[in-house]
């Protein structure tokens, strides 16, 4: 499908893997500290989270390994994501707490607009490192 373009700044609006918009409204009644996957920039798997309050973090997490790319589950019992591949280990913002895995995991803006979810590049700071953004 054609990746939609919304003019805010190379944005995006989260689909399902079938390619439909997903409504901000289906994924704000998960659970509480949910992470709800959804195709994102180029149709990547991107993991959104559901805060206590029923809105969504600003801040959305590529499900792709810094280490070799594999695709990795949320595990809420440890906090981490966990990559089945070869034991990486990272924290609710993405940051390494167990490698090989070499660098954070890239990060979106997230927004909700009207009942869509707009996800957006990420180019200025990284906010866990303080740096330029290892993918920019
Ligand atoms: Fe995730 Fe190797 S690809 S640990």
């Amino acid at each position: 499908a054609p990746v939609e373009k919304t003019g805010a700044g190379g944005g995006i609006i989260a689909k399902d893997v079938l390619g439909n918009p997903i409504p901000a409204a289906q994924i704000l009644v998960e659970v509480p500290g949910s992470r709800a996957l959804v195709a994102g920039l180029g149709g990547e798997p991107t993991y959104l989270i559901v805060k206590e309050d029923h809105t969504l973090d600003s801040i959305g997490i590529l499900d792709n390994c810094t280490h070799l790319g594999c695709t990795f589950p949320w595990n809420p019992n440890d906090q981490q994501f966990q990559c089945p591949c070869h034991g990486s280990r990272y924290a609710p913002d993405g940051t390494v707490v167990r490698g090989p895995a070499p660098l954070p995991l890239k990060i979106f803006h997230v927004a909700v607009i009207d009942n869509r979810i707009l996800i957006s590049p990420w180019t200025e700071t990284d906010p866990r490192t303080g740096e330029k953004p290892w993918w920019v």
